[in-house]
């Protein structure tokens, strides 16, 4: 269902692996509503599942992206706006850690599987958001990034991601601060657990799912598309008051103490 007109809105995407990576459900949301998009892939290896997830949209813009990788960031932006024209906003939907780093004890995470989890999961917010606001023009835009409660609380299995997700949330808050006087807004949501492809390697998912459904006030979990719907509500103009945010989309299940 559409319910804001995002028509004239141009826009990256960054994390879409599969049809349900939260970045696609964003997409498609931004889609119906008008918006015309790009997308980034990290390898080749994902390209056919990348192009498989995005056919709907006809033939948009796909340019391969590696976050880490110097150079790719600016690389794909230019490619991206050569397509677009210019940009109105960002989606910052990419996580990773070791597979050894998740589960087992949160003290034995090693300095490598610490630098790439950091890395990937909050570093690469950095670039994504500095080099898209040269394109954004004197409109500004907006950014949004996917969190995690483990941030705050601890989620046994998620460990150095939860560390992650701290650096990622604080680095929101720097971002926008620093670009806020470019009119650049940058939030992230932070989602209850939706299975994907990232999710499955976190060792005690289930029970996180589990636990979501029999605490959270709504006595269910939360679904692709309610996060969808939080984060095309931060990308659009009905939240240009806000900035430097985290907004969960968790049923409520944070609010409740037992
Ligand atoms: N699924 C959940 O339960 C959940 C809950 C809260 C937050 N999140 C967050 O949502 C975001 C998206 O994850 P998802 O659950 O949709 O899984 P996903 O596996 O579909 O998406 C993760 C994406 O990160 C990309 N990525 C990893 N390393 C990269 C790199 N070096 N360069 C570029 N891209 C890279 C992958 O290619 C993939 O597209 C992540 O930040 C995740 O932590 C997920």
């Amino acid at each position: 269902m559409t319910r804001l007109d995002l028509s004239g809105k141009k826009g990256v995407v960054f994390g879409v692996a599969n049809a349900r990576s939260i970045a696609w459900a964003i997409s498609q949301e931004l889609a119906d509503a008008g918006a015309e998009l790009a997308f980034t892939y990290q390898t080749e290896r994902l390209l056919d599942s990348v192009k498989k997830a995005v056919t709907s949209l006809g033939d948009p813009c796909l340019v391969e992206c590696d976050a880490t990788e110097p150079g790719q960031v600016e690389a794909a932006y230019e490619k991206a706006v050569a397509a677009l024209g210019k940009l109105d906003f960002v989606v910052h939907s990419i996580a990773y850690a070791e597979r050894d780093d998740l589960g087992g004890d949160f003290s034995k995470t090693g300095i490598d599987g610490f630098r790439t989890a950091l890395e990937v999961s909050a570093y690469t917010l950095i670039p994504i958001t500095a080099l898209a606001v040269p394109h954004m023009g004197e409109g500004g835009g907006s950014v949004v990034t996917l969190t995690f409660d483990a941030s705050e609380k601890v989620y046994p299995g998620y460990n150095v991601m939860g560390t992650a997700k701290a650096a990622l949330e604080n680095a929101v808050r720097q971002l926008a601060a620093e670009f806020g006087p470019k009119a650049v807004r940058v939030n992230a949501v932070s989602a209850g657990p939706l299975p994907t492809l990232a999710a499955r390697s976190i060792p005690g998912f289930n029970e996180m799912r589990r636990s979501h459904a029999a605490r959270a006030p709504i006595g269910r979990n939360i679904t692709h598309t309610e996060v969808a719907d939080a984060a095309v509500f931060l990308l659009s103009d009905l939240s240009s008051g806000i900035t430097g945010h985290v907004l969960p989309v968790d049923g409520g299940y944070g609010i409740m103490g037992i």
